[in-house]
């Protein structure tokens, strides 16, 4: 059987290797989540480089693992040291390498992990193709909204100068798009908001969606 019954999917399933055949897990997704005392999800920051994706993810996490929640954070540039080591930032070299951590986002979350990605993810195709690979309900699109004007200001990497000055192509927000998501689940503005709102904004809407509990942030597993 070459379908893949646990892992959802409203896209087309992308063409796998021949002769394989999907073996089922015992220990699933269901198991996981309830020995973890919440579910798996994939939290998704986007937003333009400076605008506190990183920072953000960071800090949600803190506050999820003191909680006693299973998380772990997908970053880009230290993804780009490995698996997407070998790409560019083309259209179609971005393209790829929200297609690969969608699909290590996927695993993680199968894994009854609340997976936190912090990637620029500029088009808007790519973050909903990821989307569409999983569950409702399962992706939580986080928008990090902030003026190119205060990333800029910020620039903690230095990439907008270097940008500014023709010395890197195809930057984010300069010389190449970045497609501000139409409907996500959770806008925070994190160009003007305190990191400590923008946390609990978060978290919040986590609650909302029944991915964590109230009684994670008091229960017995909170230290
Ligand atoms: N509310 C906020 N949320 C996130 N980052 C913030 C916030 N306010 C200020 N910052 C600062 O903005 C910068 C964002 O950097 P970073 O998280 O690396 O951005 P990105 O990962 O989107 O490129 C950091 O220096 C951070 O301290
Ligand atoms: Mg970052």
């Amino acid at each position: 059987m070459s379908s893949k019954p646990t892992l959802h999917s409203r896209f087309p399933t992308p063409p796998a290797s021949g002769n394989i055949v999907w073996h089922h897990a015992t220990v699933v997704r269901a198991r996981r989540e309830a020995q973890n005392g919440h579910r798996g999800a994939i939290i998704w920051f986007t937003g333009l480089s400076g605008s506190g994706k990183s920072t953000l993810a960071h800090a949600v996490e803190e506050s999820l693992h003191q909680s006693g929640c299973r998380t772990f954070v997908l970053d880009g540039d230290n993804v780009r040291h490995g698996l997407c080591g070998d790409l560019g930032f083309s259209a179609k070299d971005r393209q790829e390498n929200i297609r690969r951590i969608g699909e290590m986002a996927k695993l993680f979350m199968e894994a009854g992990v609340i997976v936190l990605t912090a990637f620029i993810s500029p088009y808007r195709a790519d973050r909903e193709r990821v989307r569409g690979t999983v569950e409702h309900g399962d992706f939580l699109e986080v928008y990090c909204d902030a003026p190119i004007e205060i990333c800029e200001t910020r620039d903690i990497k230095g990439l907008y100068k270097k940008a500014r000055a023709g010395e890197i192509a195809e930057f984010t927000g300069i010389s190449s798009p970045y497609e501000a998501p139409e409907f996500p689940e959770l806008t925070v503005n994190t160009g003007t908001t305190g990191l400590d709102d923008c946390v609990q904004q978060v978290i919040s809407e986590m609650m909302r969606r029944g991915i964590v509990s109230a009684t994670e942030f008091c229960g017995e597993n909170s230290k």
